[in-house]
């Protein structure tokens, strides 16, 4: 994949502030700190495109991207995080269920994994949610960096069996070593080009 160019499009809560729905769109989702903006940076080539943290909770937005003007990127406020205020809290899940629900050029949810961590009932109600509304999701078990070879197949193993999920399907990535670039885009291209699933092809 050539990157031609990148550019920030537009921070929104609600879908009347969404850009207009015509570019097959792929939005990042995981828990708070996992590693969704790093990735999406490492993914177009670009260290600051999308703000990072050590601090869980950066991303309060949904912030879309357009990538070489034929697809759009959308980074998502992460879920699980405990320490924002309650009141927050509640807004988020509406606010990304409205969005994953209603988007009608949405061709995948990118799920991201933490390679290190166990998924819990947030991961596992993620993916029922979206098989229930028919919207592929494609799994990503990140920051590979941080485990040996060994280490990392055996917690593959793991997260697959907790997901129910076939471990020959998760893409390994790392936003640091850059391993799982090329795989990860090959997935999100071959789905940008398959026709919706809603439309005879
Ligand atoms: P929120 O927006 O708060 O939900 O977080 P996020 O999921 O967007 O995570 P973000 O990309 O901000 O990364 C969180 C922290 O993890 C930062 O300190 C990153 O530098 C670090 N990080 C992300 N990806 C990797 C990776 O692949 N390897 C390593 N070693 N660190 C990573
Ligand atoms: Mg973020």
């Amino acid at each position: 994949m050539l990157i031609k160019s990148v550019e920030f499009v537009t921070s929104a809560v609600r879908s009347s502030q969404f850009p207009a729905a015509v570019l097959p769109e792929f939005a990042f989702a995981g828990r708070s700190n996992v590693g969704k903006s790093s990735l999406i940076n490492t993914l177009v080539n670009r260290k600051k495109l999308v703000k990072t943290s050590r601090t869980p909770g950066k991303t309060r937005l949904i912030n879309f991207f357009c990538v070489n003007d034929s697809l759009m990127f959308v980074d998502l406020p992460g879920y699980g995080y405990a320490r924002v205020s309650e009141s927050e809290r509640r807004s988020w899940q509406p606010m990304i269920e409205g969005y994953l629900a209603g988007r009608e050029s949405l061709r995948a949810v990118i799920v991201i994994l933490d390679v290190r961590r166990t998924p819990g009932g947030e991961e596992i109600q993620l993916l029922q949610w979206l098989e229930q509304r028919g919207i592929t999701a494609v799994l990503v078990v990140t920051k590979s960096d941080k485990l040996s070879k060994a280490a990392q197949k055996k917690q593959i193993q793991i997260i697959a069996d907790t997901l129910a999920a076939d471990p020959e399907e998760m893409l390994v990535f790392s936003a640091k070593s850059r391993e799982g670039w090329d795989a990860l885009w090959n997935a999100i291209v071959s789905l940008a080009q398959a026709p919706p699933e809603d439309e005879p092809a």
